[in-house]
C-alpha cells in the first residue's frame, strides 16, 4: 500500500501506477463478465484502502461526538475532527482553518454562500454572473437567491461544441453592477480547464466577490487559493478518493466573518437564550449540529494520498489520458466530441452518430464499461449545443491507456451493434 502519510512524500519516490491501482479494490473485479473500465469518475471516484481503513479505525475505535465531551473517545474524536480541517486548510493553502467549513458537498457549499452573503449583499439590480457552463448545483442556487433579492442572472458564453469561455464576450458582461462571479474551474461536461486566476483579478478590478467550484479541479491538480485569489472555493470530498457526504468551502476569513449563519442548531452558537442567541467564531458559526465526523477524517486520508502519488503528477496524466482518449476516439466515424481539441482535462462528453447516449452506456456497461449519459446537471449547456445528452467518459489517476484502448474498441462494437 502506497505510503499512509504524505510526511513520507519527501522520503519516497512517487509510487508507480500499478501499486495505485492495486490500492483501490473496487477496480479488481469483472461486471458483466469483463474487467471493469471505470470511467465515471466525474460522477464519484473510487476510494484507496487508506481512506476505507480510516473510516474504519474511526468506527470501531474512537467513534464519539465532537466539541461537547471531555472523554477520551470524544477527545480523540475532536481531534480527528479538528485534525482534518488543518489537513485541508493544507491541502488548498488556506491561511488557516477557520476559513474551512466543511459541507455534504460542493452542492451544500454553494447554496450556503448564496444563502448566506448572498441573501445579506445582493439587491435589486445587482447582477451575478455565472458562465454557460456552470453544473446546475452553480447556477439554480444563484436562482434561488435572485429571486430572493431582485438581483439579476447574467451569462459569459460557451464558444459552441469547442466548449471555451468566450472571453471576448467577457468585458460586456463583467460590468460594475456585478456583485458576484461564481465559474466552474473545470467543466464536468467539456473539460475545459478556465483560467482561474486570470477571471478572478478581471473580477477584481469591478469590485465582484469570486467563487470558484472547484469540484472536478480539486484533487486533480494542485489547487491554492492564495495564489487564485478567489474569495470562495467549494469542493466535494467523494470525488477526489474521499467519502460521500463530505465537502468544503473554503471562504477568506472577512467575508465568513462578516456572513450571518445559515442553519442553526448546535454547535453554531456561543450562547442562547430564549428570544435571541449568539453566533460562534469561525469556522463553527456554519456547522450546525452533529458533522460527518468520519467523513471529514476520511477526507484528510484521501488527501494524503493524493498527495503521496502527487498531485503535479496526477494532473499530468489525467491530460495525457484525456487527450490519448480525444484523439483515439475522433478517429472513428460518426462521432461528434465536445470541448476543446488541445488542453482538456481527464474527461471526453460525445455522441456516437445518432445513438442515443443512453443507449450508448447501457450497452458499454455490456462491456463492463462505466460511462455517464444524460445532461450531466447542464441542461442550459445541453440546450446551447442544440443536444438532449452526451454519453462522458471521465478519468482518474488510477485509469490506463490500455483501458481507453479497449474503451474505444467497445464504442466500435457500439457502432456495429447499432448498425451506424
Ligand atoms: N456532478 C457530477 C457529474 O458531473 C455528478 O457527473
Amino acid at each position: 500500500m502506497i505510503a499512509e502519510t504524505a510526511q513520507l512524500k519527501s522520503k519516497v519516490s512517487a509510487p508507480a501506477w500499478d501499486a495505485v491501482r492495486a490500492d483501490f479494490p473496487a477496480l479488481h473485479q469483472t461486471v458483466n463478465g469483463h474487467p471493469l473500465i471505470y470511467f465515471d469518475n466525474a460522477a464519484t471516484s473510487q476510494k484507496p484502502l487508506p481512506v476505507i481503513e480510516a473510516l474504519d479505525r474511526y468506527y470501531r475505535q474512537d467513534n464519539a461526538n465532537v466539541h461537547r465531551g471531555i472523554h477520551e473517545l470524544s477527545n480523540r474524536a475532536t481531534t480527528g475532527y479538528e485534525g482534518a480541517r488543518e489537513r485541508v486548510a493544507n491541502f488548498i493553502h488556506a491561511a488557516g482553518s477557520q476559513e474551512v467549513i466543511f459541507t455534504r458537498g460542493t452542492t451544500e457549499s454553494i447554496n450556503l454562500v448564496a444563502n448566506t452573503w448572498g441573501v445579506a449583499n445582493l439587491k435589486p439590480g445587482d447582477r451575478i454572473l455565472l458562465t454557460e457552463m456552470e453544473h446546475h448545483s452553480n447556477l439554480v442556487p444563484w436562482q434561488l437567491v435572485a429571486a430572493k433579492t431582485g438581483a439579476k442572472l447574467v451569462y459569459l458564453p460557451v464558444t459552441g461544441d469547442e466548449g471555451l469561455l468566450n472571453l471576448r464576450q467577457l468585458d460586456a458582461v463583467l460590468t460594475p453592477g456585478v456583485k458576484l462571479f461564481a465559474f466552474t474551474h473545470i467543466s464536468n461536461t467539456l473539460g475545459t480547464v478556465n483560467p482561474v486566476a486570470e477571471l478572478v483579478e478581471r473580477a477584481r478590478k469591478v469590485g465582484a466577490v469570486t467563487l470558484v467550484d472547484a469540484a472536478q479541479s480539486a484533487g486533480h491538480l494542485p489547487v491554492d487559493v492564495r495564489a487564485l485569489g478567489c474569495d470562495f472555493l467549494a469542493f466535494s470530498g467523494h470525488k477526489i478518493c474521499g467519502p460521500t457526504g463530505t465537502g468544503v468551502l473554503w471562504g477568506r476569513q472577512e467575508l465568513l466573518d462578516a456572513m450571518p449563519p445559515w442553519q442553526g442548531g448546535g454547535d453554531m452558537i456561543s450562547s442562547v437564550d430564549f428570544f435571541e442567541s449568539h453566533w460562534n467564531t469561525l469556522p463553527h458559526k456554519f456547522e450546525a449540529g452533529t458533522p460527518h465526523i468520519a467523513g471529514a477524517i476520511g477526507l484528510a486520508a484521501a488527501m494524503d494520498y493524493l498527495d503521496a502519488v502527487g498531485r503535479d503528477r496526477i494532473w499530468r496524466h489525467d491530460q495525457e489520458l484525456g487527450a490519448y482518449a480525444y484523439e483515439s476516439m475522433a478517429r472513428l466515424k460518426g462521432i461528434r466530441l465536445f470541448g476543446p481539441k488541445v488542453g482538456r482535462a481527464g474527461l471526453v462528453s460525445f455522441l456516437l452518430d445518432d445513438v442515443h447516449a443512453h443507449d450508448v452506456v447501457t450497452v458499454a456497461d455490456q462491456f463492463g464499461v462505466a460511462l455517464r449519459g444524460g445532461h450531466h446537471c447542464n441542461q442550459p449547456l445541453m440546450r446551447k449545443l442544440g443536444v438532449a445528452s452526451t454519453a462522458r467518459a471521465s478519468f482518474y489517476f488510477y485509469n490506463t491507456r490500455a483501458e481507453v484502448d479497449r474503451f474505444v474498441e467497445v464504442l466500435r462494437e457500439i457502432q456495429r451493434f447499432f448498425g451506424v
